[in-house]
C-alpha cells in the first residue's frame, strides 16, 4: 500500500515536465473529482483544463476558488447534461475543435442508483449512462487528442518529455465477476435491477471496455486506468438518495471489504493526484521513491493493457476474471453491446 506520506513524497517533485499541463474532468464538480481537480490546479503550474457539468452557475464559487489557487491556470467550464451521449458527443465536438492534444482526461461521474432505475430520454438506464456509456464516449471520442500529445512526447524523449499522457477512470476496479445478465446488460427484466447488480456490471463492463481501448496499437503509448477510490466521504450516498436521504441510509452501499481504504475528498485528491503523474502507472512520470516497485497492467506487463489500481494504490491482478471473460465471450458481447448503443455517438 502507498501511504499518503508517499503520495505527498511523490507529488511534491511535479513540475512542469511532470504535470498533465492540458486536461478534462468529467464528474469534477462535486466529490473525488473536485478535489482531484483541486489539487492538479493548486500545483501552480500553468495549465489548462475542461471541467464538463451540468451547472455552470453552481460551479462559480469553486471555480472563482480554483482561479485564486492558481493565477496562471486557464480554467474553461462546459455545461452540458452527460447523462446523454448526444450531450456527450457535443462537449467533445467542442474539445476536439479547440484542442489537438491533451495529457489527461479523469472521469468520475456517477451515484448510486438507491432510488431504482430510472432511463434517460434516449432510454439508457441513468446510473450506468452516467458512469459507463457516457463516459465511454468521453473516452473513445478524446482518445486521439491523448494519442497525439503521447506522440508528441515520445518525439521529445530525453529532451522535455516526463509523463505520459493518461486516462483515469475512478470507479470500482476489483469488483469485476463473471456473475453478469449477458442478455440483459440494462437490468430491465423484473429482479435484476439493484444497487450490488449495477456495481458488478459496470466495474466489469469498464475493465473489459478499457483493457480492450488499452491493448490497441494506438494506445500503445497511452496509460489507461480504471482505479477504485476505497471508501471517500462524499456526499455520494446523501446525493443519490435524493429526497429520500437519512443519516440512517448511511451504511446502505454496496458492499465494502472490511480493510477498505478509507479516505477524506482532500486525501482521495492527493491520491488522485499520484495516480495522473507517478510513473507506478505506465512508467513514464514522477519516478518512484526508493524500496518502492512499479505497478503492473492486468496482463502482467509494465504498459500495453490497463492498470486496475485498487484503494491501497496497489496495481490490481484481475487478469484471471478478464481471462476468463474473453474466453467465454461475454467480454465480446459487452463491447458488442457497448458500441451499439454509443456507436452512432462517436
Ligand atoms: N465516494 C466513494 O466512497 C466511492 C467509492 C467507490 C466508487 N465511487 C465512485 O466514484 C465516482 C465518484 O464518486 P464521488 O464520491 O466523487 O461522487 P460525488 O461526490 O457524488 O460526485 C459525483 C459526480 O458525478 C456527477 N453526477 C452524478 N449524477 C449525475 C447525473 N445524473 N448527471 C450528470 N452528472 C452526475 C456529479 O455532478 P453534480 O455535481 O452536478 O451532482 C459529480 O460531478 C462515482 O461513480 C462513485 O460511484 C465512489
Amino acid at each position: 500500500m502507498a501511504p499518503l506520506s508517499e503520495v505527498r513524497a511523490s507529488n511534491n517533485q511535479l513540475s512542469p515536465a511532470t504535470v498533465p499541463a492540458v486536461s478534462v474532468f468529467v464528474g469534477a464538480t462535486a466529490g473525488i473529482g473536485k478535489a482531484a481537480l483541486a489539487e492538479l490546479v493548486s500545483t501552480g503550474f500553468p495549465l489548462r483544463t475542461y471541467i464538463i457539468g451540468r451547472d455552470e452557475v453552481a460551479f462559480q464559487p469553486i471555480l472563482r476558488e480554483l482561479q485564486a489557487s492558481n493565477p496562471s491556470a486557464t480554467l474553461i467550464f462546459l455545461q452540458g447534461e452527460i447523462s446523454l451521449l448526444a450531450e456527450a458527443r457535443r462537449l467533445t465536438d467542442i474539445i476536439l475543435s479547440r484542442e489537438s492534444s491533451i495529457d489527461l482526461l479523469f472521469l468520475s461521474s456517477g451515484f448510486l442508483p438507491f432510488t431504482g432505475r430510472q432511463e434517460t430520454a434516449e432510454g439508457i438506464e441513468l446510473s450506468t449512462a452516467v458512469a459507463y456509456y457516457s463516459r465511454l464516449v468521453f473516452i473513445r471520442r478524446l482518445l486521439p487528442l491523448v494519442q497525439a500529445q503521447a506522440a508528441a512526447r515520445r518525439a521529445t524523449q530525453g529532451l522535455s518529455s516526463s509523463f505520459r499522457p493518461r486516462v483515469v477512470n475512478v470507479l470500482a476496479a476489483g469488483a469485476e465477476s463473471a456473475d453478469l445478465f449477458l442478455d440483459d446488460l440494462q437490468l430491465k427484466e423484473p429482479g435484476r435491477f439493484s444497487v450490488p447488480s449495477y456495481a458488478r456490471h459496470v466495474a466489469t463492463m469498464t475493465s473489459v471496455s478499457l483493457k480492450r481501448l488499452a491493448e490497441q496499437s494506438e494506445n500503445k503509448d497511452v496509460v489507461i486506468i480504471h482505479h477504485h477510490p476505497g471508501l471517500v466521504s462524499t456526499d455520494l450516498f446523501r446525493k443519490s438518495w435524493g429526497d429520500q436521504w437519512d443519516s440512517g441510509k448511511q451504511q446502505a452501499g454496496p458492499p465494502a471489504r472490511a480493510d477498505i481504504e478509507r479516505s477524506t475528498p482532500a486525501e482521495a485528491g492527493e491520491r488522485s493526484l499520484y495516480i495522473m503523474t507517478s510513473a507506478k502507472y505506465g512508467g513514464d512520470g514522477v519516478p518512484v521513491g526508493q524500496g518502492q516497485v512499479a505497478g503492473s497492467t492486468v496482463q502482467g506487463t509494465s504498459d500495453r493493457s490497463l492498470l486496475c489500481v485498487g484503494d491501497k494504490l496497489e496495481t490490481l491482478d484481475v487478469g484471471g476474471v478478464l481471462d476468463s471473460l474473453a474466453e467465454s465471450g461475454a467480454a465480446d458481447t459487452i463491447w458488442d453491446y457497448t458500441n451499439t448503443l454509443i456507436g452512432s455517438h462517436l
